[in-house]
């Protein structure tokens, strides 16, 4: 039977942007729906990058869903650059005013935010999926549940927080959205594995291509290596990629690869895009739902938390004495840090990966680029504003 809900803030999607959102909301005594068109076992499966900026990890803590973070999370003051033989450290809390950088993985924010919902008895309704929004005057999310029946919620706002391939950003007439994008011709193949991590973060350019070396804790390791769009997972069995990727590290840190069969592996295509404004009507996007940075500067995560943590600001002050001030800036507000992580992780892309058209001239710039890094504190504490995370506006 179809049901009607009503209540003040209905959010479309329970990646981090959606459950982050109803995290806050809910804290700030406002009444909220949560629809996840997935299981929550798929959600908090999915694996996906894992360095938290240093606003985000303190967010987390100051809203009291920090607490395993903080036990199992692993503090880093640095990330390193490699260049064929060349090395820079970026210090961050040298370059910044004390800043580090937390590495957690997303699905292990996305447990501790689902487990802190549900324990204070409130749903998440997982297995309905938003059809159909009416972002006007009276608002309406139209969704379906996991046996196939139809039902709606009627609320004062619409979280559109679904994701990249979400219902949210397509309801919003075209004329009214500009989108700005850039595909790079090539992916990331990634593995997980149970074997001791090289310790550090380390982005490397070589010849044939990007590698990286992350981590979860100190016996999981995760691998990347650019890859070409084409390519198979079948293709790749677990020697080929420890090859590969030892390969394309300097031999200091290939050396100190542990290998051991993969317990995950994917690829994923490299894209920047941004969706504008964030607001139609009264539909507000966040996260991947408007915008798509490349994983280099381990920005998609860190961005979803910033524009719910505008959001949940601008509907709280609504709903607490009607002043609608920071609601009509959010998109600004939100955009202006979306464009900057856009920026630092093109940025950062372009000067790691090998693309198809570099020739011998671009080769040298980014070499030249990397020196500077080398020799310029004012370079590395660049990288290290951006990375560790700029601060959120008032
Ligand atoms: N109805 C309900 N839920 C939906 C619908 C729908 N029609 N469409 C998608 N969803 C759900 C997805 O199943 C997913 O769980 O919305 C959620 C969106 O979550 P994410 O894709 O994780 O996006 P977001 O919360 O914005 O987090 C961004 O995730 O993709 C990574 O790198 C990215 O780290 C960044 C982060
Ligand atoms: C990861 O650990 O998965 C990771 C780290 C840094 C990135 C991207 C992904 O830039």
């Amino acid at each position: 039977m179809s049901e009607t809900i009503r209540t003040q803030v209905a959010i479309i999607g329970a990646g981090p942007a959606g459950l982050m959102l109803a995290h806050l909301l809910q804290r700030s005594g406002i009444e909220l729906v949560i629809l996840e068109s997935r299981s929550r076992d798929y959600v908090e499966s999915r694996v996906r990058a894992g360095v938290l900026e240093h606003g985000t990890s303190e967010l987390l803590r100051e809203t009291g869903v920090g607490e395993r973070m903080r036990r199992e999370g692993l503090v880093h003051r640095g990330i390193a650059l490699r260049f064929n033989d060349r090395s820079v450290r970026i210090d961050f809390p040298d370059l910044t005013d004390g800043k580090t950088v937390t590495v957690y993985g997303q699905q292990e924010v996305v447990k501790d935010l689902i487990a802190a919902r549900l324990a204070t008895g409130a749903p998440i309704l997982f297995e309905c999926a938003a059809v159909a929004i009416d972002a006007g005057d009276e608002p309406s999310v139209r969704y379906r549940d996991a046996g196939g029946a139809e039902h709606v919620v009627r609320a004062d706002f619409i979280g559109g927080c679904d994701g990249f391939h979400g219902v949210s950003r397509h309801s919003i007439p075209k004329e009214t959205l500009k989108i700005f994008e850039r595909a790079y011709p090539f992916g990331w193949l990634g593995i997980m594995s149970e074997t001791p991590p090289v310790g550090d973060v380390i982005y490397a350019r070589h010849e044939r291509g990007f590698a990286l070396a992350s981590l979860r804790n100190p016996n999981l390791s995760r691998y990347y290596i650019q890859c070409g769009l084409d390519t198979e997972i079948a293709d790749w069995p677990d020697d080929r990629f420890w090859d590969e990727l030892k390969r394309r590290f300097p031999d200091d840190i290939g050396r100190k690869i542990v290998t051991g069969p993969s317990i995950e592996k994917s690829i994923a295509p490299l894209r920047s895009f941004v969706a504008e404004p964030l607001r139609y009507g009264r539909l507000f996007l966040a996260g991947d739902a408007a915008h798509i940075v490349p994983p280099t500067g381990a920005k998609g995560l860190n961005l979803a938390i910033s524009d719910v943590f505008y959001l949940q600001r601008a509907l709280a002050a609504h709903f607490a004495n009607g002043d609608d001030r920071y609601l009509e800036r959010y998109s600004d507000m939100a955009l202006r840090r979306v464009w900057a992580a856009e920026r630092f992780s093109w940025w950062l892309t372009k000067l790691l990966h090998v693309f198809p058209d570099d020739d011998a001239f671009e080769t040298r710039i980014k070499l030249s680029e990397f020196d500077h890094l080398h020799r310029s504190k004012h370079a590395r504490a660049m990288v290290a504003e951006q990375y560790a995370g700029l601060p959120f506006e008032d």
